[in-house]
């Protein structure tokens, strides 16, 4: 309708080229295929194109019938019509042109000048005017609404949503645009609407028409009714088949071959009983549609999926352990004990098809290999590999599938996983399961867990869909970087595996026996012509990144073989490269050690956290100010970090004596504890005795020996209690070259199986604060 806003009239050109149309009125908001094989008509469309306007007028003509043989006389005409944009054009073989257009809003003509080359016409586009209060608008949708459910009920609606979407309406525009797509009108009829300029008897039209349909339906459905009587079933449909194929003929639409062979597809899908029945009667659906017409693109789209999908086909697994060992060994360096977990997983798959296993999740920093050993799962099993990344999602729908009610629909992520898969048994890595989100949309997590409950996924059901999919064959392997944001029934479901970050030792190896391998082949490069010693790895391993996982690493590995490669291009041959040339080719150092760094400095402590991505080292400050004894607290820390900062500061507190502190310093003075890095939030009780360094250095003014790290909990008798993420932490202070590190006695056991990494370290494991405080409070 034309709620066309101010602004598109405003930048409607004042001369349009004419589009007549034979046997329809275009509404504003419609969405029109049109046929257009008149020479000038086509001349003025190119016009406008070249002027890049996209505009058109169309009007409709009086004369109907046949719009090929006829010239367009401008006399028969309507004089006002619709400015429509253009939205696509296909050039057809036989020189006509192809257009889909849009209604924009209505226009009178104030001159029309056909000419030799092109329809021209000078026109006014106009709005219906509409009062927003009227209560008589109010009625007349109502009314419409209830016409609209009457014909629900008495199966007459011109589409299945029909009532559904119009009852959600509340904009009369928009109800009006849509029953004006949704009639079955002449053209005069639809003329008349058209040209209707108060929108109150526009709606009173509308709802006349409405009702006669009713009216026409009901007497159909009196003649089909005698008909049923006069004819057995397979005679009837055979001879409304013979009609509807008639008709389409004649309207120039498909003949059904389309249909046939989608239905020959159908026949053929090993597919249950009511499955069966529910795609046949989409089918027929589809074929009781205009080709052309938006539920006839929704249906068939619908269909295409159906047949698409990998109903019943399985790949045969390869369930040779030797085998497998072997190609995981080829993928990845190490790992020694999650690769032998997959394998237990696998002999459980070989000896128990069915069993309900639980699902694998692997879980570290990013660039440990986690998707990258999920695919080397599924190479190894010889399975079809898809990967579902939910990083970022929080629509329901994009698990579940979104209900097939408007053009865009799509199933979700996993049936379309099934279909690129192509077969019912893929590995199928969920990756960054705890990046979904959830809000207003739906709680996608929840969705997750039918796609994983071994009870449930047998019979999965996407709302696009509509059938039940068998789920049950796939191999699911999660990863996630934290588990705290996954929710506890989803973890209930995983059998949790953790990959930590690697040792610059073990980076060595990966580079070498992986990543220069990869690195060559992405360039084109021999493996011989790139040589790298074991200097210059470690050296970019050290001097280059600082990360927990190796993609870093891989990244410049890959720039320097590229750089190679130009190199060889250019001179013939790959230099050699060195210490010295590196910078020259990977650019300056980036982690240098910085002396600075290690200055021992009062009040900043080398605390170790963990994050998502790994280990780290954070300092953490504490400063005095004349004040009244508040603790002030910044660099966004949760409350259970606050609260380990309140217990530091209590500790301090009551130990003041120890530390030859003035009992005033608690009183006269404010301390303000600040954690840097300020964008990301920090939680946890671990920054104990942290805390606890920087509050007595800067209230004894004695620095903090820089060359310490620390971590541990404590309670308010100055224990140090064990926490979390050991491996890490101890990795993050060998990247950042801090070998002296403070952790809690009870995490002793944590180290076991840690050699590599403690290797060079300088643990020492304590149990209460004094022990820390005592030695890295150096003097004043
Ligand atoms: N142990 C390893 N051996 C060989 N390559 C590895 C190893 N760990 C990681 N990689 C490689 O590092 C890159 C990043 O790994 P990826 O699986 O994407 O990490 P994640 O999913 O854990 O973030 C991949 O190219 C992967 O093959
Ligand atoms: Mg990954």
């Amino acid at each position: 309708m034309s709620h066309a806003s101010k602004s598109i009239i405003s930048v409607i050109p004042k001369q349009l080229p004419v589009i007549p149309t034979m046997d329809v009125v275009v509404f504003p908001n419609m969405i029109v295929p049109l046929l257009v094989v008149d020479e000038r008509i086509i001349n003025g469309i190119n016009e406008a194109i070249e002027q890049d306007s996209k505009y058109v007028l169309l009007l409709a003509s009086k004369k109907q019938g046949d719009a090929e043989s006829d010239a367009i006389g401008t006399k028969d005409l309507y004089t006002i019509g619709t400015v429509a944009s253009i939205m696509r054009i296909i050039h057809v073989p036989d020189g006509g042109v192809k257009i889909l257009v849009q209604g924009q809003c209505r226009a009178k003509i104030k001159n029309i000048k056909p000419d030799d080359t092109s329809l021209q016409a000078l026109i006014e586009p106009f709005e219906v005017s509409l009062n927003p209060d009227s209560t008589a608008i109010t009625a007349h949708t109502k009314n419409i609404k209830s016409i609209a459910e009457k014909m629900v009920y008495s199966g007459q609606a011109p589409s299945p949503d029909f009532h559904a979407v119009l009852s959600k309406m509340s904009d009369p525009h928009k109800i009006a645009d849509f029953v004006l797509s949704h009639l079955n009108l002449g053209v005069q009829d639809a003329q008349q609407l058209l040209e209707t300029e108060d929108f109150e008897s526009l709606l009173e039209l509308l709802s006349n028409h409405l009702s006669r349909e009713i009216e026409v339906a009901e007497v159909q459905e009196q003649i089909k009714n005698r008909t049923r009587d006069s004819m057995n079933k397979a005679q009837k449909e055979f001879y409304l088949r013979e009609q509807m194929r008639a008709i389409k003929e004649e309207l120039g639409e498909d003949t059904g071959e389309e249909i046939e062979e989608i239905r020959q597809k159908i026949v053929d899908l090993p597919l249950s009983e009511e499955s069966r029945k529910e795609v046949m009667r989409q089918l027929s659906r589809l074929e009781k549609t205009s080709s052309d017409s938006m539920e006839a693109a929704v249906l068939r789209n619908y269909l295409e999926w159906v047949v698409a999908l990998p109903w019943g086909s399985l790949t045969t697994d390869n369930l040779d352990l030797k085998h497998a060992q072997a190609i995981l060994d080829e993928d990845h360096y190490g790992l020694r004990e999650i690769k032998e977990r997959i394998l237990d997983f696998l002999s459980v798959k070989a000896l128990k098809p069915n069993s309900t296993a639980p699902i694998l999740c692997f879980y570290g920093p990013p660039g440990t290999g986690k998707t990258s050993l999920g695919k080397s799962i599924a190479r190894a099993l010889g399975r079809s590999y898809q990967r579902v990344a939910l990083g970022g999602i929080r629509d329901e729908a994009e698990i579940r599938g979104h209900r097939r009610t408007y053009v865009g629909a799509l199933p979700g992520r996993f049936i379309q996983g099934m279909r690129k898969a192509d077969s019912m048994n893929p590995v199928m890595i969920i990756d960054e399961l705890d990046k979904i989100g959830s809000d207003f949309r739906g709680d996608p997590s929840a969705a997750l867990l039918e796609v994983l409950d071994p009870q449930q996924n047998n019979e999965f059901h996407d709302n696009y869909l509509g059938l039940p999919f068998d789920l049950s064959q796939v191999i699911f392997i999660a990863t996630a970087n934290d588990l705290r944001t996954i929710s506890g029934p989803l973890r209930d479901r995983m059998e949790i595996i953790e990959l930590s970050g690697y040792t610059p030792t073990e980076k060595y190896h990966i580079a070498t026996k992986f990543l220069i391998k990869r690195a060559c082949a992405e360039c084109g490069i021999q493996e011989e012509q790139f040589q790298l010693s074991q200097e210059i790895v470690e050296n970019i391993v050290t001097s280059y990144t600082r990360e927990s996982g190796v993609r870093e690493l891989a990244r410049i590995i890959t720039k320097l073989c590229s750089k190679g490669a130009r190199a060889l291009i250019e001179t013939g041959e790959i230099p050699a490269f060195t210490i010295e040339n590196i910078e020259q080719y990977l650019g300056p150092r980036k982690f240098i050690e910085d002396i600075a760094d290690k200055e021992h400095k009062i009040g900043i402590t080398n605390g170790l956290a963990w994050t998502q991505y790994g280990g780290e080292i954070i300092k953490i400050e504490a400063v005095t100010m004349p004040g009244s004894g508040k603790l002030l607290l910044t660099g966004k820390l949760g409350d259970v970090m606050k609260e380990s900062a309140q217990a530091a500061l209590s500790y301090a507190r009551s130990h003041a004596e120890d530390f030859d502190i003035q009992a005033d310093m608690f009183t006269k003075y404010d301390l303000h504890i600040h954690v840097p890095a300020g964008a990301v939030p920090k939680d946890g009780p671990s920054a104990g005795v942290t805390i606890l360094s920087s509050i007595l250095s800067s209230l004894t003014k004695r620095p903090i020996n820089a060359e310490y790290a620390m971590t541990g909990e404590i309670n308010l008798r100055g224990h140090v209690m064990p926490i979390g993420g050991v491996k890490e932490k101890l990795l993050a202070a060998k990247r950042n070259n801090i070998k002296n590190i403070f952790l809690p006695l009870q995490n002793k056991k944590d180290a076991t199986d840690m050699d590599e990494v403690i290797e060079g370290m300088n643990i020492k494991w304590v149990s209460h604060a004094d022990e820390i405080i005592n030695e890295i409070l150096l003097p004043a």
